[in-house]
């Protein structure tokens, strides 16, 4: 018998940096979206603890304690007081610190095999500030649902649902780091913008995005250059609503209203960037 979940790709469809705490975190506003596309993360009975890494990321890599889903394995297995026993298999295919939530997502969807392999029950609560200890981005990705964020990461404002949009997710294949970008912000504080329900309706939804922006943009581009080109390459796509950058990037995102159209824009990309990271995919 084995639990399996996906680890979805997490998208900020904007992402506002409201305030910094006197430990050195920041405070964010932001939308966050899941996609269909993301990791795979499966627990299998076992003697003892391990965890194998398969698929196009997995390279590079480490299997050990420095891994977020060993870590996930071990804070819960203390508070439950169970034995660390698994077997776990990640399948790696998002791109490694792109911006998109992947070792937080991985983090998270872990916490949900093991409670089934171990048979363990955790309350929401306990579950939250389990996942908050992981990392920022972990307790929006336990409920892998459409999420106003607030806090560091841990305040969770649910929203039913966004609109279907068809998304395009591109990556230049650089790493980036989230710490050093946090560091490059400057400039003031953005004030918090959270939709409301007027504005989360479909016909209202990518106007209200608009008149909002990814506060790490900048910073992001100053670590990383590819990331500037991703952007101006999707900009080029008039078909496409909406693109912007996705957390501490490098992942940016197109959002299109027509399967054709994104299908057209992911094939003209990977015939002029063969070594970009380009998937197309929906929110869940
Ligand atoms: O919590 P996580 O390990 O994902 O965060 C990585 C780093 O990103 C933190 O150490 C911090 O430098 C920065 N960060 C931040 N404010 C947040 C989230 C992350 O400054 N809300």
């Amino acid at each position: 018998m084995s639990f399996r979940a996906l680890a979805p790709a997490k998208v900020n469809l904007y992402l506002h940096v409201v305030g910094k705490r006197p430990d050195g975190y920041h405070l964010l506003d932001s939308l966050f979206a899941f996609t269909e596309y993301g990791d795979v993360v499966e627990a299998f009975p076992s003697a003892e603890l391990s965890l194998e890494i398969k698929g196009p990321y997995a390279a590079g890599l480490s299997c050990g304690e420095d891994n977020i889903v060993i870590k996930a394995a071990l804070k819960l297995s203390e508070f439950c007081k169970v034995p660390a026993k698994a077997r776990l298999v990640l399948e790696k295919n998002l791109p490694v610190a792109s911006g998109i939530g992947g070792g937080s997502s991985d983090a998270a969807a872990a916490l949900k095999v093991l409670q089934r392999l171990w048979n363990v029950d955790l309350s929401w609560d306990d579950l939250l500030s389990l996942a908050l200890s992981l990392g920022a981005d972990v307790p929006s990705c336990l409920r892998a649902r459409p999420v106003h964020v607030s806090g560091i990461g841990e305040i969770l404002e649910e929203i039913s649902s966004v609109p279907r949009l068809f998304v395009l997710l591109v990556n230049p294949n650089k790493p980036v780091s989230t710490p050093q970008v946090f560091k490059e912000r400057c400039g003031d504080f953005s004030r918090a913008m959270p939709l409301t329900a007027q504005e989360l309706m479909p016909q209202n939804f990518i106007e209200a995005l608009k008149a909002r922006h990814n506060d790490l943009t900048d910073g992001a581009i100053r670590v990383e250059h590819a990331v500037k080109d991703v952007l101006e390459a999707l900009e080029k796509y008039e078909d496409s609503v909406l693109s912007r950058m996705s957390g501490s990037g490098g992942t940016c995102f197109a959002l299109f209203t027509d399967e054709g159209r994104l299908s057209a824009a992911k094939s003209d990309l990977e015939k002029s960037h063969p070594f970009w990271w380009v998937k197309e995919t929906r929110f869940l």
